[in-house]
């Protein structure tokens, strides 16, 4: 089924992608990939619950490989949620139906100073474990990905308590007592960095940060508060040569500052056009940034050939070259697997040559 596009080095052609050089194809893997929409991942949650498949290295193992076996994308994403390290804090985190609770939210000085500074190797090892296993499972030529919340976006779930709130409290923690969210949002940084670390340690490939809820800051906000931590995170981290993907929703006010968060690759939702982004968003030393994204991942619950098209659209934007394709957020339970797998099969058919006359100015 696959067997026609094999890429000799998947882990290769990621990397030269993040870094704007030479591929074969465009890289293709989906935000969300182990899911829902599977059903082998739903088999698995029948018999354990979400926190146990996290916390399970032979589990959390099993189902990021789901999506590698079924459509053999470029790069397997380890299994785990924005949430775990805000339980390792010391917050308790629910999953239920209607997505994660934190019953005990931040909402004082008192709260943010009794958060931990927590261990990777020690509160949240099963994370390192499953990367290692999935290296050890993958051999050396699939790139596994660690990933973490952006500090403004976990902030959002430590002060909200819940997903889709609106978030009132989170806003009027800004207004009331920013020096409170700073603190917030320091403490989740220095953390933050700490759990990458461990997740490199461990044979990550690369590294995604997730900033869902960046959009909901103006700029100015954004450069008051979320960019600062983002920086002190990356400083921290000191990655060095393993590439830091930043991803960040509903953005389109906000690539000039989105560059300046020190990532490698910036990934971006369907709202913003790749061309754009590529030519609004240079790093300081002048070279363009490669770009993840940025399908509507509505687009594959519509029919295959409109599936084809957008992917060669995305393609055509950038010339395929320091371009990761991705959705522009994670894939909807309801996506048809068979839709899914015309989306990797279409990222990684696509020809460059094709495109690369229509994407001038890049
Ligand atoms: O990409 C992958 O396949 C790796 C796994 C992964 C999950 N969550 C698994 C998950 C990743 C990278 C995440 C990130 C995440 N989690 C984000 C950032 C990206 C985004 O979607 O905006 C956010 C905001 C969360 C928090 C979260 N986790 C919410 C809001 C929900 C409920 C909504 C939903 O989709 O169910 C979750 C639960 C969750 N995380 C599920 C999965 C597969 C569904 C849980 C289940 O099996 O019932």
């Amino acid at each position: 089924m696959t067997e026609n596009r094999i890429v000799p080095n998947r882990k290769s052609l990621f990397l030269r992608a993040c870094r704007g050089g030479p591929v074969e194809h465009v890289p293709v893997w989906m935000m969300r990939q182990a899911g829902r929409y599977l059903p082998e991942y739903r088999a698995v949650r029948a018999q354990h619950s979400f926190l146990e498949v996290c916390k399970t290295p032979e589990l959390a193992i099993e189902v990021s490989l789901q999506p590698f076996r079924q459509f053999a994308v470029d790069a397997v994403i380890v299994f785990c949620d924005i949430l775990v390290p805000a339980e390792a804090m010391g917050l308790p985190v629910e999953f239920q139906d209607a997505g994660p609770v934190l019953p005990r939210p931040v909402r004082s000085h008192s709260d943010v100073q009794a958060l931990r500074d927590f261990d990777p190797d020690k509160d949240t090892k099963f994370v390192g474990q499953a990367i290692a296993g999935l290296c050890r499972e993958l051999g050396p030529t699939v790139p596994v990905l660690g990933f973490a919340a952006a500090p403004w976006t976990l902030a959002c779930y430590m002060v909200e308590g819940r997903a889709k709130s609106g978030f009132g409290a989170v806003k009027q923690m800004r207004y009331a007592d920013p020096a409170l969210l700073r603190a917030l949002l320091e403490k989740i940084a220095r953390n933050t960095a700490r759990y990458l670390k461990a997740q490199i340690a461990a044979g990550a490939a690369a590294v995604q940060l997730f900033d869902t809820w960046a959009g909901e800051l103006s700029a100015a906000d954004y450069d008051e508060f979320a960019l600062p931590s983002i920086q002190l995170l990356l400083e921290e981290l000191a990655a060095g040569e393993t590439p830091v993907i930043y991803y960040s929703k509903a953005t389109n006010h906000l690539l000039d500052s989105v560059s300046r968060t020190g990532a490698d690759v910036l990934s971006v939702d369907w709202r913003i056009d790749l061309k754009d982004a590529r030519a609004k968003c240079r790093k300081r030393s002048g070279p363009p940034f490669a770009v993840q994204g940025n399908i509507d991942p509505a687009v594959l619950l519509g029919p295959v050939e409109g599936i084809r098209q957008a992917v060669r659209d995305a393609v055509a934007k950038t010339g395929g070259t320091g371009h990761i394709l991705n959705l522009g957020h994670g894939i909807l339970p309801e996506t048809p697997v068979e839709h899914a797998r015309a989306f990797i099969e279409a990222g990684q058919t696509t020809p460059l040559s094709a495109v690369a006359s229509s994407a001038s100015g890049i």
